[in-house]
């Protein structure tokens, strides 16, 4: 058994739903298209988002993991306000990636640390201020589940990044 990408309008609607009751929120500030499901219209996908956008339960639109091509026809039906692919020193070929810095689209790098790996490898520093000096419209999303890794994280930032 896998992971399939669910694009149902009704599903997407029960997410935000869902979302917005586990954050006590009225409003999601940036929501993602977390996959685009290819079985269904990718119209009906992003304008189910674009409704609960028009009824304020969401600020702004997002798109994750696609391609240039799904970048530039969800251009057609919404403004993306950012985009999230894997991105990191090791998975670093994205096209999108330029899209994004042509179209002013922001960049959110996620995996930076390719789960972890990267900081027994180039390290912490290195491989953060890799993807920052990729130019302004990129924002890598570090995870941790300790503080001690937070402010390590936070210091790379501060030493290496943005020139
Ligand atoms: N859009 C998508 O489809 C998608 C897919 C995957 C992930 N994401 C998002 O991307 C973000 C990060 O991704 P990720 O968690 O997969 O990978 P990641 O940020 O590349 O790596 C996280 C791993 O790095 C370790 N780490 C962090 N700081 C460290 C330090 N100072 N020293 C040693 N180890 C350290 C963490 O372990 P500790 O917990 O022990 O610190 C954790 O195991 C998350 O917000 C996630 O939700 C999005």
């Amino acid at each position: 058994m896998g992971w399939a990408p669910h694009g149902h309008p009704g599903y997407l609607r029960a997410c935000v739903e869902a979302s917005l009751r586990r954050l006590g929120r009225e409003r999601l500030d940036l929501c993602y298209l977390h996959r685009i499901d290819p079985k269904m219209p990718i119209e009906d996908q992003l304008g189910t988002l674009q409704a609960l956008k028009g009824q304020g339960k969401i600020g702004h639109i997002g798109l994750s993991k696609v391609t240039s091509e799904d970048i530039r026809l969800a251009d057609k039906y919404i403004t993306v306000a950012a985009v999230q692919n894997v991105l990191n020193v090791r998975d670093h070929f994205d096209p999108a990636l330029e899209l994004c810095r042509d179209l002013g689209i922001p960049y959110v790098a996620y995996r930076p640390l390719d789960a972890g790996n990267l900081v027994r490898g180039p390290g912490l520093e290195a491989s953060l201020s890799w993807l920052l000096q990729l130019g302004p419209h990129v924002t890598p999303i570090p995870a941790t589940s300790r503080l001690s890794h937070l402010a390590e994280i936070v210091s790379a930032v501060g030493a290496g990044g943005r020139p």
